[in-house]
């Protein structure tokens, strides 16, 4: 597609000292299209030419020729406003859709780069909770945009499988496995046990030791304690599976901590190696003081190695088997400093530069519900499974309210629900704590998933009335020069540009208020124009902006895991 952007650049450094890139970058989309298209801030240049901005913009205005990409170019303040060829940017974005169908906004930036994508990573016989909720669904929109843009993408779910607390389980297991069923709510079963097993050890030291024994055995592989590890990984990969079925998320690697458990020796080698580790009370840890970021424990004073050691046999693993240009951890803020640490201590790992420069902890904050029986004062723990089918259950009832005769009521609802939660999670800046309200997220009308869908069906819904999408040699582009065509044009024309940046910052947030605001334009184009029109050639243009809206509004949906339903 024609990159105005760049032909500006291109304009602007044949006539002063800068390198094309920085020029490009410090480009800016006015907030009003009264302002043009684009505009360049000439303060930028002005301690290099050591004049004012508007002179500088004066004179450059007068130096740059207008051509069939360029209508227009003012100076206003200090700024170069650019006013682009409307008639060509429009038919640029509608003959791109049209030609690259299901593909739009792709491209190849990403050939030839590795980028594994950690994210979910719940923990073995606990509950998957609210926070793994957010993860799995961020770092699933991560790994589809990554792919859509040609980055070799590898999902790791990092399960918590491995620790000392699996040998309490396991004494606990052999106490009072009995009065368990481990079917019904396996996971609660689970925690009930391992409840009772940290209350006996507090009172009996015996226990404590016999728990010890039994994370040393899993250890040193005997068939009783593994079985039983097996049993806790098993049931609990089950009941995360129907979370993941719900969200449609799959993964290429479900290697956890235990994978690690021995690779660790070679990390230790390492850090010794490097003299990077110290003896402290019996205990071996690097020490970080001097960077601001406390001790990073290597190995307990019992020997045993922790949650940091693992990872970092994780780095060495997963810079050999993937050579990866970036390592992107989705863990909530909580684990900042122990993603730091790791980070710096994997400098002693000798791993390639551009591997140690590629991991990156993407952050996100808390999610706090409000409402409805699964608040957390009631102090509940929040079962997603079940919150994800509250969800598809109060769409079904909506539906059943207010479109009874609907055809797969059951299917719609699923992905009205589901799609409502996924979005709800990725609305906002990811680091922002995150309120889960049903009231707001299933509000048709406001700026949420089923309101996205909402306008989606609507485009299809025009294109239905007609009968057919109409052929794009018909489409005459003149009659989409309105203002809100026009708003809508260029929003489409950005959809790639927003998917750079979402790679560019880790933030899929940025596609999903995209996606409102190309929905809101739609809106607003669908309130102010009759679709529908006596003149053909009218409902023509505008049926095929219909279309092209749709296309993109599921496209992109589709990257943050939404699925579009048919009515609604
Ligand atoms: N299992 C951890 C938790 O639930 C998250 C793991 C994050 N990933 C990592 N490589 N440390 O809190």
């Amino acid at each position: 597609m024609i990159d105005f952007k760049k032909i500006i650049g291109e304009k602007i450094a044949k006539n002063v000292q800068l390198d094309l890139s920085e020029i490009v970058s410090y480009i800016e989309i006015p907030p009003n299209p009264e302002m043009g298209d684009y505009a360049f801030p000439c303060f930028k240049l002005a301690k290099i030419l050591k004049k004012s901005p508007q002179m500088i913009a004066e004179e450059l205005k007068g130096k740059i020729e207008l051509d069939e990409n360029i209508e227009e170019i003012k100076v206003v303040s200090g700024y170069l406003n650019f006013y682009i060829n409307k008639l060509l940017l429009t038919k640029t974005v509608l003959t791109e859709i049209e030609n690259s169908k299901d593909t739009y906004g792709s491209n190849k930036s990403g050939n030839g780069k590795n980028v594994i994508v950690e994210y979910s990573s719940p923990n073995i016989a606990k509950p998957f909770h609210i926070g793994h909720l957010r993860n799995t669904v961020i770092g699933a929109a991560l790994y589809k945009i990554y792919k859509y843009l040609g980055y070799n993408t590898i999902g790791i779910n990092h399960l918590g499988d491995y620790g000392t607390q699996f040998g309490k389980m396991i004494e606990g297991y052999k106490r009072w496995a009995q009065e368990y069923d481990f079917k019904k709510d396996p996971i609660s079963d689970c925690m009930d046990i391992y409840v009772r097993i940290n209350n006996l050890c507090k009172e009996d030291e015996n226990v404590l030791n016999a728990c010890r024994e039994n994370f040393k055995k899993i250890e040193e592989g005997d068939p009783y304690c593994v079985e039983v590890w097996n049993k806790f990984k098993d049931l609990s990969l089950k009941e995360f599976q129907k979370i993941y079925d719900l969200l449609g998320v799959k993964f290429d690697s479900l290697n956890g901590e235990a994978f690690y458990s021995d690779k660790m020796d070679e990390v230790v080698d390492k850090l010794e190696k490097h003299g990077a580790l110290k003896d402290s009370e019996g205990a071996k840890i690097v020490d970080l003081e001097d960077k601001g970021l406390g001790v990073c424990i290597i190995k307990k004073s019992n020997g045993s190695t922790i949650y940091a050691t693992r990872d970092l046999a994780a780095i060495l693993y997963r810079s050999r088997t993937y050579d990866f240009d970036k390592c992107l951890y989705v863990v909530a803020y909580e684990q900042n400093l122990h993603f730091k640490q790791v980070f710096e201590v994997a400098k002693y790992l000798d791993i390639p530069e551009k591997c140690l420069k590629g991991l990156q902890h993407v952050a996100y904050g808390m999610v706090r519900l409000t409402t409805g029986r699964m608040s957390t004062r009631e102090g509940t723990v929040v079962k997603v499974d079940e919150l994800l089918q509250e969800s598809i259950d109060r769409v079904e009832k909506i539906i059943e309210e207010k479109n009874p005769d609907m055809q797969n009521k059951k299917e719609e609802a699923k992905k009205i629900g589901i799609g409502a939660v996924i979005f709800n999670n990725l609305c906002s800046t990811i680091i922002k704590d995150q309120v889960f309200d049903w009231n707001t997220v299933l509000n048709f009308n406001g700026e949420t998933g089923p309101y996205i869908q909402y306008v989606y069906v609507r485009t299809k819904s025009v294109i239905e009335k007609v009968g057919n999408i109409p052929d794009i040699n018909d489409v005459n582009i003149e009659l989409l020069q309105d203002k809100e065509s026009q708003k809508i044009i260029s929003i489409l024309y950005n959809f790639e540009n927003i998917l750079m940046s979402v790679v560019e910052k880790n933030e899929p947030s940025l596609l999903a208020r995209y996606l409102i605001e190309l929905s809101q334009s739609y809106s607003n184009f669908y309130n102010e124009n009759k679709i529908i029109d006596k003149d053909r050639k009218i409902q023509d243009a505008r049926v095929y902006l219909s279309w092209a809206v749709g296309k993109v509004l599921k496209i992109g949906s589709g990257l943050l895991g939404i699925e579009m339903p048919d009515k609604m």
